[in-house]
């Protein structure tokens, strides 16, 4: 069985060929960051444009390294949400053609459960067995939230345990960056400035409580904190002894959304010990698990509580088709008439698309 899968709900257009049993045969990512760098983030007619342009030369470039042809594909799976509307109907519009060209099944996938899975891939051979439970930690541009995953037989049990209140931790990350004048996307803009940095106790960036007591995430404190910090140290400036200075900020403050994103996974996971069939492994995912500090702070948190640790390999964090072919072998009732799918801008997880 060989299954296309087809990923634009950002400013990524992606195709990638997988064999049944998970092995990636392609993985082919064209990135539009240098289209939208000018302007400091996404503009979405600019990426439904640029998809437009990708999607079939890189379908025909995919098949071609995976050495096979349309005909020899058994299904489709393509981002149907959530994402930007114009990007979306672009895979999904591709991927209804192929599908009902040539009359094979059509999966339209939830681009978080995309991600959730992701860190299950090889670069090479078969994808690692699937657990029957799974914590996820997803952190990317537009999301940030922590999932107690169940698979067996059919669809994959996903529950959302918690969510952003206001910003994604990649979207706090981006934003924090242009102000201090670094290039989009910021993620690794701070990682690479941090490096040279270290935390410094001058920068007050506390894990955010609620008063309910509620293990939701929330960044737009933490970015107002940052500005205001960047802003008095005149990290929007160039100067003297900037770099050294901004270096430290990096540090600070990359360091400050990886402590919230632990707590709460401490907070959440722990919140599960009364359970029999606690989960044994603990995942990573999403844009933002490119960041090594992050992968690093996880791996220590699994240690710690005797947890299997998956860290997906840096090709399957950013978007990409991989992840959505993978996603829909396992959930083989995803498959739907192609002429029914749909391309949705919200989309919930765990439901049917
Ligand atoms: O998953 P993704 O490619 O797109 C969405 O679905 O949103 O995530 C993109 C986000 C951006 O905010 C980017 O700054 C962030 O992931 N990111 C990083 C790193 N690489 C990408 N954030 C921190 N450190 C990185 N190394
Ligand atoms: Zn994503």
């Amino acid at each position: 069985m060989l299954i296309l899968g087809i990923e634009t709900s950002c400013d990524e257009t992606s195709v990638a060929i997988l064999d049944g049993d998970g092995s990636v045969r392609a993985n082919l990512i064209s990135s539009q960051i240098e289209r939208h760098r000018p302007y400091g983030g996404v503009v979405p007619e600019i990426a439904s444009r640029e998809h437009l342009e990708q999607m079939l030369p890189l379908t025909a470039a995919a098949l071609s390294k995976a050495g096979v042809g349309l005909d020899q594909i058994s299904m489709i799976a393509v981002t149907a949400g959530p994402g930007l509307i114009g990007s979306l109907l672009v895979g999904v519009a591709a991927a209804q053609g192929i599908a009902y060209g040539r009359g094979i099944g059509l999966a339209g996938i939830n681009h978080l459960e995309g991600h959730i899975f992701s860190p299950y891939l090889r670069k090479a051979g078969p994808a690692i067995p699937v657990p029957s439970r799974f914590l996820s930690l997803v952190v990317s541009g537009g999301h940030s939230s922590i999932y107690d995953v169940r698979c067996g037989s059919g669809q994959p049990q996903i529950v959302m345990k918690n969510r952003t209140r206001d910003d994604a931790a990649g979207e706090v990350f981006d934003k924090v960056a242009k102000f201090v004048g670094l290039q989009y996307p910021g993620g690794p803009e701070v990682e690479k400035c941090a490096r040279g940095g270290s935390v410094d106790s001058r920068y007050d960036f506390a894990i955010p409580r609620f008063k309910d007591d509620s293990p939701d995430f929330s960044f737009s404190g933490l970015k107002a904190n940052a500005i205001r910090a960047a802003r008095s140290q005149e990290l929007d400036k160039s100067g003297d002894s900037r770099d050294l200075r901004l270096a430290d900020f990096c540090a600070s403050f990359q360091s400050a959304i990886c402590d919230q994103l632990v707590d709460r996974l401490d907070r959440i996971w722990d919140s599960m010990k009364h359970e029999a069939d606690r989960p044994a492994e603990v995942v990573l995912a999403g844009g933002v698990a490119a960041n090594t500090a992050l992968r690093n702070r996880v791996t220590t948190f699994g240690q710690e509580r005797d947890l299997i640790v998956r860290l997906p390999d840096r090709e399957f964090c950013t978007d990409n088709g991989a992840m959505i072919a993978f996603a829909a072998l396992q959930n083989a009732s995803m498959v739907t008439d192609p002429r029914r799918l749909t391309a949705r801008s919200r989309m919930a997880v765990g439901l049917p698309g």
